[in-house]
């Protein structure tokens, strides 16, 4: 059976991907062979397509940091799931393509009655939240928290879990981003214009427990961080 998926031919823009036929490739010994349904794209890979990322894969590579999918074949020595389930994975690369092999153990039952689209876009940037905000930060409720790039994936990740945690919030985000800010939650303060370090002390005098960081200084390199 021949099935289809994108690789990167070098680091560059849109017109490094192609489009390749092949065979579809067959679970090894603890995979499962994976129907994608949804691919996530993400600003990652992007960054991987172009060659910055700190994960970028060797050439050539199928872009695709996350997914969700359905089982379709089942490896040797895997048991537990069953052809049809609906399942999520973040392979770093890989989910663009038809069908894609994973380990098993990487993989997560996804609810029935979800919508594979919207399903997807909580994988990845909500894992870097959620790590963000509960595995570093420790973040309890009342604190007040300061989120850069607050109107991008993972900006919007971090105010809808902030948020459910009980955050007093500030993001900064340009003009057009202030109302989604706002809708989820946090007080916008704009990049652009204003001084973010002054204007957090004017609404607040006391600072933040917190800042969030996804934007990393002047390097698009950096990872989201604590502060
Ligand atoms: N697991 C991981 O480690 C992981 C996972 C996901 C993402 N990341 C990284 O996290 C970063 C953000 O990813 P993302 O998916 O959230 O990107 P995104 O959706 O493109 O969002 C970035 C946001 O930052 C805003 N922005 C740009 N410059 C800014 C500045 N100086 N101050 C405040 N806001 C600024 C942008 O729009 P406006 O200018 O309109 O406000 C945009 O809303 C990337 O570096 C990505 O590689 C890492």
């Amino acid at each position: 059976m021949k099935h289809t998926r994108i690789i990167v031919t070098h680091y560059g823009e849109p017109d490094a991907l192609q489009v390749v036929e092949e065979e579809c490739p067959e679970p090894k010994h603890g995979e499962v062979r994976v129907r994608v349904l949804v691919a996530g794209v993400s600003l990652p890979d992007i960054l991987a397509r172009e060659g910055v990322h700190p994960e970028t894969p060797r050439l050539p590579f199928t872009p695709g940091w996350d997914l969700v999918g359905e089982v379709d074949r089942l490896g040797d020595g895997v048991s537990g799931i069953e052809s049809g389930q609906i399942v999520a994975a973040m392979p770093i690369s890989g989910a663009y393509a038809e069908f894609v092999c994973l380990p098993h153990r990487e993989l997560v039952p996804v609810p029935s009655g979800l919508d594979a689209a919207e399903a997807v876009s909580l994988v990845l940037n909500y894992v870097t939240a959620y790590q963000m905000m509960h595995h570093s930060a420790k973040v309890r409720p009342g604190q007040r928290v300061l989120i850069h790039g607050a109107a991008g994936g993972v900006g919007t990740a971090l105010l809808q879990l902030g948020r459910l945690a009980g955050l007093e919030m500030y993001g900064t985000c340009s003009s057009r981003g202030a109302a989604s800010v706002s809708d989820l939650g946090g007080i916008p303060i704009d990049y652009r214009h204003q001084d973010f370090v002054e204007e957090v002390r004017r609404l607040t005098s006391e600072g933040v427990e917190s800042v969030f960081d996804p934007i990393g200084g002047a390097s698009p390199l950096a990872f989201p961080r604590v502060i």
